[in-house]
């Protein structure tokens, strides 16, 4: 269904005068009309969230006709262009935002993230100066930090989980070659290291070695228990053999939730083993860092106080827009050692060099205020804590709660009928939101295939889209619950399409 703009034509024509009166058409960037633009573009949200329209791949759709255009020479103007997003872009979107939608570990984002969003484009492009904006990052953080239970680490945003971890590796080289009396970061790796991860840790664990200039063969995998957890006795050996053949243990990388199954690590022996052999202890908590705040399972989160480094995505389960990890350290220094940049002339003299003696702060370019942009990998970043502080503020740390153990109880539910249904069986009993399940009947030779056909079934009906793993070898149905619109009706109609469709392809066998 393709939504029109109401009085679209008004609008275009007050649009036409705007340009006439500027007499510069073509440089039009501002009109002073974002009340109206922005309604205009709300209204083709709101109706895109009534999740009626069909997958922007429906034959019907011919969104790519329509954009798939030259380079124009001359702009149509900012009415047109608002026409143009609400007509044809956004109703040909992702099915992510879908409160059917379970695939990976993504979601929509809320109404604060995206008002939040939008109000820091505007008001403030980039998250350095002293403004309101700025204070939000810190706030934020702490808040962050404090939910999650590591309340007195320091923390610093970036786009993703996968750069969140490479800045806590980084400062895992850091402190690891410093107690050698060698910088890194200033001259590079001038031996072999170690970084032991489970087999099930997220693959960007190995790209950050590939990065760090330690090696992808840098990260020993260790082999996982039956529930998908490291085990300890694997982690014990290749440390202990590592430090025989003279390669530096230079970190251990804990899941606090594994992409495949939300299997969490067990935090405290790891920390300990850590601490006992000093080496960084990392946990990776992009996606199951905020299940700390589900009561039934909080025990399994013992152990992160021994942590020197920890990640959580605010884009997985806390609805923020996509773009938004929170890596967290003890000390931002070591961070700041790792990742500073070289002194830059048109940067450094615009602002005051402040010492302890500088007067108060008067203007919000007196100085960069916290120096974020030292202890990551970006200098230009847009405002990412006033999202965080938006999405906090509006349901706070009851809402998120409630959130969070409704999506674990789904998850447990789904487990809980499988178990007892016989065309169903559970290949990972959750801890988290995730239950990995398939279809099964005496009748079917090849599970595998079978599962992966029902899957590619399932995903056309374009309602339950959960993505698929495998499981100790076995292809899975893998419903991840994140969204902050999936409720349980989405488990049970899940179940039932599931269902239905296997008892279909069966009648083909
Ligand atoms: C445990 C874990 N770590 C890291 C990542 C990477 O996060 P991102 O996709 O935000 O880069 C993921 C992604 O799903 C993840 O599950």
């Amino acid at each position: 269904m393709e939504v029109r703009l109401k009085n679209n034509e008004d609008f275009l024509n007050t649009q036409a005068r705007i340009c006439k009166e500027a007499m510069m058409p073509t440089e039009q960037a501002e009109t002073g009309n974002l009340q109206i633009l922005l309604g205009q573009v709300g209204a083709g949200l709101d109706e895109y969230l009534k999740f009626e329209h069909p997958d922007a791949m429906h034959p019907n759709n011919c969104w790519r006709e329509f954009l798939d255009s030259p380079l124009p020479q001359q702009g149509v103007g900012i009415g047109q262009v608002t026409a143009d997003l609400v007509n044809h872009v956004i109703p040909n979107g992702s099915p992510v935002p879908r409160p059917g939608f379970s695939s990976f570990i993504t979601t929509g984002s809320t109404s604060a993230s995206t008002l939040a969003s939008a109000a820091a484009s505007i008001a403030s492009p980039q998250r350095y100066m002293h403004t309101a904006f700025n204070f939000l990052e810190e706030l934020s953080l702490q808040w962050l930090a404090k939910m999650c239970g590591i309340e007195n680490m320091q923390g610093v945003y970036s786009s993703g989980g996968s750069v969140a971890n490479l800045i806590a590796l980084g400062g895992a080289r850091q402190s690891a070659f410093e107690r050698l009396g060698h910088d890194p970061a200033a001259d590079g790796v001038n031996r072999s290291v170690s970084v032991y991860a489970s087999e099930e840790c997220h693959h960007t664990i190995q790209r950050s070695g590939g990065i760090l200039g330690i090696g992808r063969h840098a990260i020993k995998l260790i082999a996982c228990d039956s529930k998908g957890r490291m085990r300890l006795d694997c982690l014990q050996k290749a440390i202990a053999a590592d430090k025989v053949a003279g390669i530096l243990p230079m970190a251990i990388v804990a899941n606090a939730g594994t992409t495949n199954t939300g299997a969490i690590d067990p935090l405290q022996a790891i920390g300990e083993i850590a601490t006992e052999n000093s080496i960084w202890f990392h946990v990776d908590g992009a996606y199951g860092l905020p299940g700390i705040l589900d009561e039934q399972i909080s025990h399994l989160f013992q152990g992160l106080d021994l942590a020197d480094s920890v990640i959580v995505d605010p884009h997985k389960w806390l609805g923020a827009s996509v773009g938004i990890a929170a890596t967290f350290v003890r000390d931002r220094q070591c961070l700041y050692r790792a990742f500073t940049q070289e002194p830059a002339d048109y940067l450094e003299g615009s602002v005051e060099q402040r010492d302890q003696s500088a007067p108060a702060i008067e203007h919000s370019l007196d100085d960069f205020g916290i120096p974020y942009f030292d202890f990551g990998v970006e200098l230009s970043a847009p405002c990412r804590g006033v999202v965080v502080w938006a999405l906090i503020r509006e349901i706070g740390v009851q809402g998120m709660r409630e959130r969070v153990k409704r999506h674990n109880a789904m998850a447990r539910h789904l487990a809980q009928y499988a178990n007892d249904h016989p065309n169903l069986e559970v290949l990972s009993e959750p801890t988290l939101s995730i239950c990995c399940f398939r279809y099964i009947s005496p009748h079917i030779v090849d599970l595998d295939d079978f599962n992966q056909r029902l899957h590619r079934r399932l995903v056309r009906e374009n309602k339950y889209m959960p993505s698929t793993t495998r499981v100790k070898g076995s292809l899975a149905l893998r419903p991840c619950y994140v969204g902050a619109r999936a409720d349980h009706p989405q488990v049970d109609a899940l179940l039932e399409s599931v269902l239905r469709i296997g008892k279909d392809l069966e009648t083909d066998i």
